[in-house]
């Protein structure tokens, strides 16, 4: 698949099949998104591939309905950016990390893999950040859902080109 062709089939999915995505195709993923770009390459990103036991110890402290959500996908990665201490850098490391995870979602596309950028409140806090074994020099970026797809969601509309692209003179 080329990369025009990952770009408009890439879909927010809700729902996946059973069969957890492996460790060794999640490292593909990871292998891939840390090419993006990265003022002066801080290689800011984190990416933790979740596993059952961490996943129980999260269901067990979340409301049911955030349980139900964290469920859908077999396979759940928590991306990251390193927090610096300086505002420019910290503002950029989360633009690069974002460009990660976007490099990510359109490699699954191209392996035929659904997936999803979530971005869940629970993960703010406290309780779910200690089990995730978060510091305050962290910032979340995204929980990549990813699994086997079992529907096919319709293109969400964005805006025109004309209305969002301008010639500068
Ligand atoms: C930074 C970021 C955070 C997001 N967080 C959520 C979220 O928490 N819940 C959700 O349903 N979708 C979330 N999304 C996905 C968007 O809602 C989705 O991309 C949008 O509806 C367009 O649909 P599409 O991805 O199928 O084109 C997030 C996307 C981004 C870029």
């Amino acid at each position: 698949m080329d990369v025009d062709s990952a770009i408009r089939r890439r879909r927010t999915h809700k729902h996946y099949g059973a069969e957890p995505v492996s460790e060794a195709v999640v490292r593909e993923l990871v292998e891939l998104a840390r090419w993006a770009p990265n003022h002066k390459l801080t290689n800011p990103w984190r990416f933790r591939l979740l596993g059952p036991e961490t996943r129980a110890r999260i269901d067990a402290i979340v409301p049911e309905a955030e349980v139900m959500k964290l469920r859908r996908a077999p396979t759940l990665v928590l991306v990251t950016a390193a927090r610096s201490d300086d505002p420019v850098r910290a503002e950029e490391d989360v633009l690069a990390t974002a460009a990660a995870t976007y490099a990510m979602l359109l490699a699954a596309t191209e392996r035929g893999l659904a997936s999803y950028w979530r971005t869940p409140s629970c993960f703010r806090e406290a309780s779910v950040r200690a089990v995730l074994g978060l510091g305050d020099d962290e910032v979340v970026v995204a929980l990549v859902h990813l699994g086997p797809p079992v529907t096919d969601p319709p293109a969400k509309e964005r805006a025109p080109v004309d209305d969002v692209f301008r010639v500068q003179p």
